[in-house]
């Protein structure tokens, strides 16, 4: 049995990551835990690399992550793909986002979006699967509507030989990221493929127990979980935190985001290839109807040379170090670490006086401060 920490933008970078691990490597030694990146869009990493770069950085000691990409135009897809098992041979796979719901994403054809051409997406599944020698993957959901669900079924059959795994998130594309999850979906699918090819299943899972039942109920490889894993490391362990160790993976979270900001602010390198002529690509994209029957010429792409060098673990853990007896101060890393914060202590006593006071804090140390004192004061009352 496959635990899966979903893909989230925004959410499962480096350091969020780090955690699960740490988290999983502590309470449950016998499971199996495996990652995937935030979504990366494809076109932009052709035209920006050097912003785009930051969906994919990992660290030395994370063998089982998956990069995640997304976009509709053929050769950005393929081309992106090659492209980072080229120059990241670290990770364990590659997979292609067709399920996110989001209208920003589904209007320029991206994400679900892809699912409007079945049979052009289905051949794209089949393009990148044999560009690529790594394992090749595909995230999906059970499509528009219940109407369209059957005829997105049989697309799916027919891309399983491709494909080494298939992620499905149970709910329409309606539906967004609640409501019910059809997990009948999801089991008739894995009993219809066998084992052709891995199958997850994703959706609504709430807790460690939940994820095993819908395994084994559903006779499927394994079980994915997004919303219910925020700030929520042990969802992917039997174990229960104790308000101690809660308040030791919020602080080791807190310096871990900070590490990694310092350590991405000095060695992130800048983008040194021309790459002017990508921007004609960047403004015909801007004009391409997806919904529009006419024939669409792209112009064509340059590759880039661009290429991160990532860290070991060692160099976050030293920049660690560092943090104590520098001033941090103001870090766009404290503004997106209260997104997790708030989750971390939701349910706990005073938790919303905590939440109104870190509201307007950004930098390191006040925030740090506002931890202690919140976490020294609920000890104390324990
Ligand atoms: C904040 C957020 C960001 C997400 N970003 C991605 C993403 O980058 N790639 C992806 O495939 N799915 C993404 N998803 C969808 C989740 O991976 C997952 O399929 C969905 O939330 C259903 O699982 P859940 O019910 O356990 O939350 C995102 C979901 C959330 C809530």
């Amino acid at each position: 049995m496959i635990f899966w920490l979903a893909p989230m933008d925004g959410i499962t970078n480096l350091p969020y990551r780090t955690i699960v691990e740490e988290v999983f490597e502590q309470f449950w030694t016998t499971g199996k835990l495996r990652t995937r990146t935030e979504f990366m869009n494809v076109n932009w990493y052709m035209i920006q690399p050097q912003r785009l770069v930051h969906h994919l950085i990992f660290h030395d000691q994370e063998k089982k992550l998956i990069a995640q990409i997304y976009g509709w135009v053929r050769e950005t897809l393929v081309q992106t793909a090659i492209d980072i098992e080229k120059k990241y041979p670290e990770f364990m796979g590659i997979e292609l986002n067709i399920g996110c719901p989001s209208p920003k994403v589904m209007s320029c054809g991206w994400g679900s979006g892809m699912m409007r051409e079945k049979e052009r997406t289905l051949s794209i599944i089949k393009e990148i699967s044999e560009s690529v020698s790594c394992p090749f993957s595909i995230k999906v959901r059970t499509w528009i509507n219940e109407d369209d669900k059957q005829d997105r079924y049989n697309i799916l059959l027919q891309a399983a030989p491709y494909v080494h795994c298939i992620s499905i998130h149970g709910r329409t594309i309606k539906q967004g990221h609640s409501g019910e999850v059809d997990w009948e979906y999801i089991r008739k699918f894995k009993e219809d493929v066998g084992d052709t090819c891995i199958v997850i299943g994703n959706g609504g899972i709430k807790s460690f127990e939940e994820a095993e039942k819908r395994v084994k109920e559903n006779k499927i490889d394994g079980a994915m979980i997004a919303q219910a894993a925020i700030a929520n490391p042990w969802i992917f362990t039997p174990h229960t935190p104790s308000i101690k160790e809660r308040y030791d993976v919020i602080k080791r979270h807190l310096y871990l985001s900070t590490a990694y900001q310092l350590w991405s602010q000095e060695s992130v390198p800048e983008n040194t290839d021309d790459l002017s002529s990508n921007k004609a690509y960047l403004h015909a994209f801007k004009k391409y109807d997806p919904n529009s029957d006419e024939s669409f010429e792209f112009p064509p792409l340059s590759r880039h040379s661009y290429k991160v060098q990532m860290p070991t673990k060692d160099m976050i853990e030293k920049k660690i170090t560092e943090i104590s007896s520098l001033t941090v101060g103001k870090l766009h890393s404290v503004i997106e670490f209260r997104k997790y914060l708030f989750n971390y202590i939701k349910g706990l006593p005073w938790s919303k006086d905590l939440k109104t006071q870190v509201a307007s804090i950004n930098d390191f140390e006040t925030l740090e401060s506002a931890i202690d004192t919140y976490f020294t004061q609920l000890l104390t009352h324990e």
